[in-house]
């Protein structure tokens, strides 16, 4: 145990061993060693940059940080309870180092802007992890809706067969999701990388320290405007959950899909053996539980997201110690995100859809229907009454257990005399996709299109641009 803590000036009694347990953040905080120890090394500059230390002083406390975090590294560092933090972890060993050089460290700074800054830090790097993460799920969805550019599949609204998409033009979907994801997570990084330090405890400090300095030397964009709100500020952890729960619902509508196109009942989609598991009982069973994880996990992430809002609402300023609670949701949520983004990434390249049984259920089913509708349309007839003329032949159909495209014309007509033979032909799956051409439909020109914008967007994003 620590001999004392260096906040322990005042205090006349020991903390009890139960309070030294219960506000301790140590298992929870320590792995913001390498972004502590890097804001310590910032902070020593600026100190020696203000004239409040020399640029030895500062120079031994870089060594010695560099020291320490090569011990937490190697794996012989000491975590106790009594020492709460990562931040009096780091301070205390740097002072067994360096002896008193290392008091001077803390000189114009406050563990509530440190911790900020950590969290901005972790943050940071996480995020454009995040989004190269993203990217590589991005890409594997793009390269698999150009493989699979002649598979027709059933569209659904209300889980109910409606018309016919290409395959390609589904995926595609999921990558117009992922790709807002993206975005999202580099927006938020315009208000992640924003330094707070020098805010001190909640009201700036006495000392000169250029606070643009520190920003430089940590890469941020600018520095924080308002101290009290620099320390208390966890917007910047409300909006990555958000984006990161957002994401995660994106993961969870493409896993439940999985789900259901690799049950027997749909059979669009075979799970390879290596992305699935099997059962302790049933020996003829094959279980897609990497997106059923996934799915399952969402659940874990918007929670996440629920814990830091309901742990902010009632704060006043400035830094309260409940914002401590704001690391292990976002832990679990970057760690969670993070799996689910990478597994995805993994499987979608593997995914091995079922050409024939996707086909034949879009030719069933009448989802054509409005085709035919769209047909009479053009004939002259008024949407709504080529509405009621299709509904009536699709009746017709219906209780002959056919398709609109198996009834002859003979029998057709008797529902219109503008249908012609012709009709057969606007009736067959191909036809019914390639004629939605419109800015977004499904027709392959489009879907072909748009597929090489996101190539051309994928490389220009690697290339840097
Ligand atoms: N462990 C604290 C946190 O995570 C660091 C700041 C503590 N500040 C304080 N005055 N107790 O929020």
């Amino acid at each position: 145990m620590a001999e004392h803590k260096p906040w322990d000036g005042r205090f006349a009694e020991k903390t009890d061993d139960m309070v030294e347990a219960f506000t301790s953040s140590i298992q929870v905080d320590k792995r913001l060693y390498a972004h502590d120890i890097t804001g310590s090394i910032a902070h020593a500059r600026t100190l020696a940059e203000a004239g409040v230390i020399d640029s030895d002083e500062a120079d031994a406390m870089e060594k010695g940080l560099r020291q320490v975090k090569g011990e937490i590294e190697a794996g012989n560092f000491k975590y106790d309870d009594s020492l709460e933090d990562i931040h009096m972890h780091i301070e205390s060993r740097l002072t067994e180092i360096l002896g008193p050089t290392a008091a001077k460290l803390h000189t114009g700074r406050s563990r509530n802007d440190q911790i900020a800054l950590d969290n901005r830090l972790y943050l940071r790097d996480e995020t454009r992890q995040i989004v190269a993460m993203l990217h590589e799920l991005r890409q594997a969805i793009v390269d698999s809706a150009q493989a699979h550019l002649d598979y027709f599949v059933p569209g659904y609204t209300h889980l109910q067969r409606a018309q016919p998409v290409l395959l390609s033009h589904h995926l595609m979907a999921y990558y117009e999701m992922f790709t807002r994801d993206s975005d999202r997570f580099t927006d938020a990084l315009y208000r992640i990388n924003v330094m707070p330090l020098g805010s001190a405890a909640l009201a700036g400090t006495t000392f000169p320290l250029d606070r643009e300095y520190t920003a430089s030397l940590l890469g941020f964009e600018g520095v924080t405007q308002n101290s009290m709100d620099a320390v208390s500020d966890r917007d910047f952890i409300m909006e990555f959950l958000s984006d990161a729960s957002i994401c995660m619902v994106h993961l969870s509508r493409m896993s439940e899909e999985l789900v259901l196109w690799s049950s027997s009942e749909f059979a669009f989609l075979n799970m390879p053996d290596a992305f699935a598991t099997g059962s302790s009982i049933m020996p003829q069973k094959k279980n897609p539980d990497v997106p059923e994880l996934v799915r399952g996990k969402t659940g874990r992430v918007v929670g996440s997201l629920m814990a830091i809002l309901t742990t902010m609402k009632s704060l006043p300023m400035a830094y309260n110690r409940d914002m401590q609670e704001d690391k292990p949701p976002l832990f679990d949520a970057v760690d969670t995100l993070k799996a689910c983004v990478a597994m995805f990434a993994r499987m979608v390249p593997k995914l091995e859809f079922n050409r024939r049984n996707m086909f034949d259920a879009s030719n069933q089913g009448f989802l054509n229907a409005t085709d035919m509708a769209d047909y009479l349309v053009e004939k002259g007839v008024p949407f709504r009454e080529a509405h009621g003329i299709v509904g009536r032949a699709v009746a017709y159909a219906l209780d002959r257990g056919r398709e609109l495209h198996e009834i002859s014309l003979n029998d057709l007509r008797k529902f219109s005399d503008k249908l012609e033979k012709d009709l057969y032909e606007a009736l067959t799956v191909e036809h019914v996709v390639e004629r939605r051409r419109t800015i977004g439909g499904t027709a392959s020109v489009n879907v072909i299109a748009a597929i090489g914008r996101a190539q051309t967007q994928l490389q220009a994003e690697t290339s840097g641009d």
